[in-house]
């Protein structure tokens, strides 16, 4: 009897060991998952969002043997993705309207945070880019540090700017990106703006080279995904409108900033 007891405690104590690092090993990758998606949610989005479970980078970090390359671009292509194309320090009299012109083309929209100094003397720019649908949103009348001026200077740099895009398109933009991406969540003037930032930088405005800004942001794109660009350079403007074929062919589907938000 004692024997039969002895053995049946022993049991026992496995299964609740067993229980216990199976309940260990899921609390650790869970632990694990939020804090990966808490590090890309604060670096820009503005309504925090988890990762999707199952998104690329996994994919490919666990790859599949049994899936040859051409199955694995088949099911990219047919599974639908978005990702909204930003602009910002624009708008700019020959890159901008040559942008527009390839977006046009590609029936594509985008969004783009013009500066209010660059708006005076390109009226036809930011006509032109209302007309075609896209979003205009505000980046300031000069490039400030919105953290660094005083509120005053922060938000006429903001009203100015709105001002001016107003004027031209009879629309008062909602959104703002604020210059470097620094926004004062402080100024009550801007409390009617909703800022919006980035999840996937393109470095165009350091790499000014079309090859590499297509490669840096082919390489790292992922679903939802809000790029960076800025449509004052020619090699901005050719990296853009190649990102929107070649990601249109795995079955990205380009939306504005705004659509991205709202989801
Ligand atoms: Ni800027």
């Amino acid at each position: 009897m004692g024997g039969w007891n002895l053995r049946k405690k022993t049991v026992l104590l496995l299964t609740v060991l067993a229980l216990d690092g199976i309940a260990a090993g899921v609390a650790t990758s869970l632990i694990g998952r939020f804090a990966e998606g808490e590090v890309e949610a604060n670096i820009a989005v503005t309504t925090p969002q988890l990762p999707e479970p199952g998104g690329k980078s996994e994919s490919e970090s666990e790859p599949e043997d049994s899936t040859s390359a051409a199955e694995m671009t088949a099911n990219q292509a047919d599974e639908q993705k978005t990702a909204a194309l930003t602009f910002d320090d624009g708008p700019h009299p020959e890159c901008t309207m040559q942008l527009l012109d390839g977006l046009r083309e590609r029936g594509v929209k985008a969004t783009f945070f013009l500066m209010g100094q660059s708006v005076e003397g390109n009226e036809e720019v930011v006509r032109t880019m209302q007309e075609d649908g896209h979003l205009i949103g505000n980046h300031c009348f000069q490039h400030i540090r919105m953290t660094k001026v005083s509120e005053t200077e922060a938000c006429e740099a903001v009203s100015r700017t709105s001002e001016r895009i107003e004027e031209i398109t009879g629309t008062r933009p909602r959104y703002l990106r604020p210059p470097y991406g620094e926004w004062n969540e402080n100024l009550e003037c801007l409390l009617d703006m909703t800022p919006v930032f980035w999840t996937l930088d393109s470095l165009d405005w350091k790499l000014q080279n079309a090859d590499a800004i297509v490669r840096r942001v082919e390489k790292s794109v992922r679903d939802g995904d809000i790029i960076l660009m800025h449509d004052i350079f020619p090699t901005s403007v050719e990296a853009a409108l190649r990102l929107v074929d070649e990601l249109g062919a795995q079955g990205y589907r380009f939306v504005t900033a705004e659509e991205l938000l709202v989801d």
